[in-house]
């Protein structure tokens, strides 16, 4: 063990302590709230069952310390009498304190418990709902590829459902296992090559939940995030419509020569636009790239400098992403944002 630092010493363990609640507290800052802000049934629940058990282990802690001070007087007080431990009494004391803390109490903390763990379990897991809102998504190194099954919507590291109603995603992986947690909504299920696993959830309150990759998946394992975003149902519906609908004609002269480029610079051969002859399917589908939040899986706001940055350079945001940099002229460049804009 390394001694204390001078300022260690200076501070003293109970400074030291708050400094490490301050810490900890900091880390729950109100900007993406975490599990104990649940916005949705399954999360709810989780929540409820986390508090029972800190409640719960708290109280054995206290009961535990007690007893542990407890037998520390009476063993100086004895030390003080020279009192003779093994007298009949103190055997039967320890006995029952034995079966007592070893057998009783077990029994009734951790069956109750485990009780409330099966109930929690069966209410979070997929196939309760009758007729969920089936989804498709398919984890890659580093984002999320999303189907809306039987309208033809894909889209990417958003998925948009309506609240207040059961949704079932069904999740598959491209490559390495990768793991679903949106912490407000619902509990994390791992997509694992060559399998379909799902995850059924719902949010009660309109709003953006944000989402993460939670299995190491490789270097930019932490760039994987997906927002998952909570409608009314008629903002649903539209949302849908417009995701199922291929992608606008370019409005501007400028926009019209940006789709020219994104096929000659070779876009195309690695993103779909619906709607276009790009039809590329390594990356995501940028049909309706403008109503998107991010770029590159929540890495960065989806606005018009990032765009033009992530499109020249994407191994200088998020470095070892599969996407290339792309050498354009300033014109090019200029004329693509403005097509990529208008993707609406
Ligand atoms: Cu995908 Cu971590």
């Amino acid at each position: 063990m390394s001694r204390p630092t001078r300022t260690a010493r200076r501070l003293g363990p109970r400074s030291l302590a708050c400094l490490a609640l301050v810490g900890l507290l900091t880390a729950c800052s109100d900007q993406e709230p975490g599990a104990f802000a649940p916005r949705g049934t399954n999360a709810a629940e989780i929540n409820w069952l986390f508090w029972v058990m800190v409640a719960l282990g708290t109280a054995v802690f206290v009961l535990v310390m007690v007893l542990f001070a407890r037998s520390v007087r009476s063993s100086r007080r004895r030390d003080d009498s020279e009192h003779d431990p093994l007298a009949p009494s103190d055997a039967t004391r320890s006995s029952r304190l034995v079966i007592g803390g070893g057998v009783v109490l077990p029994v009734v903390v951790l069956v109750p418990l485990t009780v409330m763990m099966l109930i929690v379990a069966e209410r979070t897991s997929p196939h309760r709902a009758d007729d969920p809102l089936e989804i498709q998504v398919i984890g890659h190194q580093f984002w999320w590829e999303i189907h809306y099954p039987d309208t033809g919507a894909v889209t990417a590291n958003e998925i948009h459902i309506p609240v207040d109603t059961r949704v079932r995603l069904q999740m598959e992986s491209s490559d390495v296992i990768h793991s679903v947690w949106a912490p407000q909504l619902s509990g994390k299920i791992d997509m694992i090559p060559g399998q379909t696993t799902q995850l059924e959830f719902d949010a009660t309150e309109v709003g953006e939940y944000w989402g993460y990759c939670a299995e190491f998946c490789g270097v930019q394992h932490a760039r994987m995030r997906f927002l998952v975003i909570a409608h009314e149902p008629d903002d649903f519906d539209a949302w849908l419509a417009n995701e199922t609908a291929d992608a606008p004609a370019p409005e501007t002269e400028a926009a019209e020569r940006g789709a020219q480029t994104f096929i000659d610079v070779g876009c195309a051969a690695c993103h779909t636009v619906r709607g276009t002859e790009a039809d590329g399917d390594l990356g995501p589908d940028l049909t309706h790239l403008a109503t998107r939040h991010t770029l590159g899986a929540g890495t960065l706001p989806n606005e018009r400098g990032h765009l033009g940055g992530w499109i020249t350079d994407p191994q200088a945001t998020k470095p070892g992403n599969l996407m290339p940099p792309t050498p354009l002229s300033a014109q090019e460049l200029l004329d693509l944002i403005d097509y990529l804009e208008g993707l609406e």
